[in-house]
């Protein structure tokens, strides 16, 4: 692997640890104006100090975030699409020219395994790879699941599979029932998403699994960002995941 592309992903995921607390707020690129990120930067400045890097557009990373600020970016380069029309209908929204001069450490995109926009999300991360791999950027493959697939690991596990046999160097996907053979049958990273907002002990919880089953870290949003203490959730969530804290201790700190 060459010297900049193994910085960056040694940006996203510290090798003190192995382990990253990403911070996702990139809901709005096809939901909007969503619950706890109506004002983006507000949101989000009391939780760096806690967050291994951080995952946005580039909207609101131009307008939102201080220029200054030494957070590690995942950008997301995919959208097209809104929660009115066929989310799966995405594509890529940002050039990897952008990516560069926005100086992040990795670009997201999502693939839509099973649904009718299959083929057109997989190849655009084919092609997002061929990019990102003339510039030592690494990519980041989001395993979407529509209404009508179920979460489990053989769905997951076929998905995170596909996403790094096209070149993803990390995938995120969801947290399953044995979700060990998921992460066995991925020969990258793999991160989980926090999906939709949860008892913050239920929360922690879930890092913990999540981590002792093979996960590299968490990309977690909704359950930290629309926690009543989102700041004393994201330092309890680093407990968990980078600190290996059990989700009682760590929940204490709530
Ligand atoms: C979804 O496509 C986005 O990438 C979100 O960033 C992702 O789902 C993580 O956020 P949450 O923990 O709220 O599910």
């Amino acid at each position: 692997m060459d010297w900049g592309m193994q910085n960056r992903i040694s940006r996203i995921i510290p090798r003190e640890t192995g382990r990253a607390v990403m911070l996702a707020v990139d809901h709005g690129y096809f939901q909007g104006p969503t619950t706890g990120l109506e004002r983006p930067g507000e949101t989000v400045a009391p939780l760096l100090p806690y967050a291994d890097s951080l995952m946005l557009t580039r909207g609101v990373l131009r307008q939102c975030v201080d220029a200054t600020n030494r957070i590690p970016i995942v950008l997301r380069v995919t959208g097209g699409t809104s929660i009115l029309s066929e989310l799966s209908n995405e594509d890529l929204t940002v050039s990897m020219e952008d990516a560069v001069r926005l100086n992040v450490s990795a670009v997201a995109i999502s693939i839509f395994v099973g649904s009718v926009n299959e083929r057109q999300t997989l190849v655009n991360l084919a092609k997002l790879v061929d990019e990102g791999e003339k510039v030592g950027m690494p990519v980041l493959a989001v395993t979407a699941v529509g209404r009508e697939m179920t979460r489990d690991a053989r769905y997951l596990g076929l998905c995170c599979r596909i996403a790094a046999e096209l070149g993803a160097r990390i995938v995120k996907t969801y947290y399953c029932d044995d979700f060990e053979e998921v992460v066995n049958g991925c020969p990258v990273p793999v991160v989980i998403a926090g999906g939709k907002k949860i008892d913050e002990r239920a929360a922690l919880e879930l890092a913990d699994n999540a981590i002792s089953r093979g996960a590299v870290g968490v990309d977690m949003g909704r359950n930290i960002f629309q926690s009543a203490n989102p700041v004393g959730m994201i330092r309890a969530v680093k407990q968990v995941v980078q600190d290996r804290k059990s989700p009682t201790e760590a929940f204490c700190l709530l």
